[in-house]
């Protein structure tokens, strides 16, 4: 093959014995398929946000994203029925001599359909009012038989405080949203963790969206109440954490940071204990996300680990005047300390760019 553009892929048997694959040349890479006894030859990247479209799998004719699963037809590299506007370059291939060979200069050229940009994607600029609070209850309930939660009643009783001190507040019951579990992005490749998160992005019904809005563009204060389930916060705590990879995310593929000048408060109540392991997993996950903390973070009740009269836990919580002031002081001090942190907001342009990792090395 004497032209420069044409490139040797390899012999043709090793490359037959797998349906498809993902190959470089220079720069450029390639999602070699190989059906019904022909070779096609399309990008390796795909149009969404670049996944190795050659690491995914064939369905019929078409490759399949292994990221978010846009699909491509192996040979034109048009999108799958309904979407053939987006295209993926297709090369010429060629067999020679027991070799198969692609010409780079004959690749199409890759098509996108606009899409709006999810309403998430906007940038992150505060807007102007007073200070805004959203509390995040985590206990798991039937909503249908709705039941007493200490962790639930001292968050309503701090958000009641946020209001009387002229602050516009959102409870957010995650036992209320239906949404979906994290699926895993992430562990396929940091880049196929979006923001908007990807689930969000994919599926409409899904309302984690909300409190995206809230956490990200809303709310100057974030408090979260959590039961202790066996020592560790609640199940739906962990699904809205693993759910929030995409935020922090951003930081370590983008040095992007989402999350400024907010603040993070907890709620963490027990028949049983454990309450520093409940909190310091909290402190970590929120502070890497990029929240700040009043002194004094959080507040906690705890029965104990013998404590199983949990009728009691519930008459006492509910009672108890100190609990109560225990969780309008702590709103107190998450309020002062947002309301120091917005006058005190650099102008968006001064705003030093730093990442977590940058952060880490300073
Ligand atoms: S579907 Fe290919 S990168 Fe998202």
């Amino acid at each position: 093959m004497a032209e420069a553009h044409w490139h040797d892929l390899g012999p043709v048997d090793a490359l037959a014995s797998r349906p498809l694959q993902q190959i470089s040349v220079g720069r450029t890479r390639i999602a070699l398929s190989w059906a019904g006894g022909e070779f096609a030859a399309i990008s390796g990247a795909c149009n969404h946000v670049g996944g190795p479209l050659g690491d995914g799998a064939l369905d019929g004719d078409y490759v399949v994203c292994p990221w978010h699963h846009w699909k491509y037809h192996r040979k034109t590299g048009q999108g799958e029925p309904g979407y053939e506007q987006e295209a993926v370059p297709r090369y010429e291939t060629r067999i020679e001599d027991g070799h198969l060979w692609i010409d780079l200069e004959s690749g199409t050229k890759r098509q996108r359909i606009p899409h709006d940009p999810h309403p998430l994607a906007r940038p992150v600029v505060r807007a102007p009012g007073g200070i805004r609070v959203v509390g995040l209850s985590t206990t798991a309930m039937d909503p249908a038989f709705p039941r007493f939660s200490t962790s639930e009643h001292l968050l309503t009783t701090a958000l009641g405080f946020a209001e009387q001190w002229g602050a516009e507040t959102q409870l957010f019951k995650l036992a209320d949203l239906r949404f979906r579990h994290c699926e895993g992005y992430y562990s396929k490749s940091a880049h196929a963790c979006t923001w908007p998160c990807s689930i969000t992005q994919m599926d409409p019904d899904d309302q984690l969206d909300r409190v995206y809005e809230a956490l990200v563009h809303w709310a100057d204060v974030v408090l979260l109440a959590t039961p202790i389930r066996w020592g560790v916060a609640s199940s739906l705590y962990f699904k809205l954490a693993e759910r929030l990879n995409c935020v922090q995310n951003q930081t370590t593929i983008r040095n992007k940071v989402l999350i400024r000048n907010k603040v993070a408060s907890f709620i963490v109540t027990g028949g049983q204990d454990n309450v520093q392991g409940v909190v310091g997993q909290l402190l970590t996950f929120f502070g890497e996300l990029g929240f700040l903390f009043p002194q004094f973070p959080f507040i906690a009740h705890s029965r104990g680990w013998s404590a199983e009269d949990m009728e009691n836990n519930m008459s006492e919580v509910r009672t108890s005047r100190e609990l109560a002031e225990g969780a309008e002081q702590l709103m107190n001090r998450a309020l002062c300390l947002a309301r120091d942190l917005i006058a005190n907001q650099p102008a968006p342009d001064s705003v030093a760019r730093g990442g977590r990792k940058a952060h880490h090395l300073s």
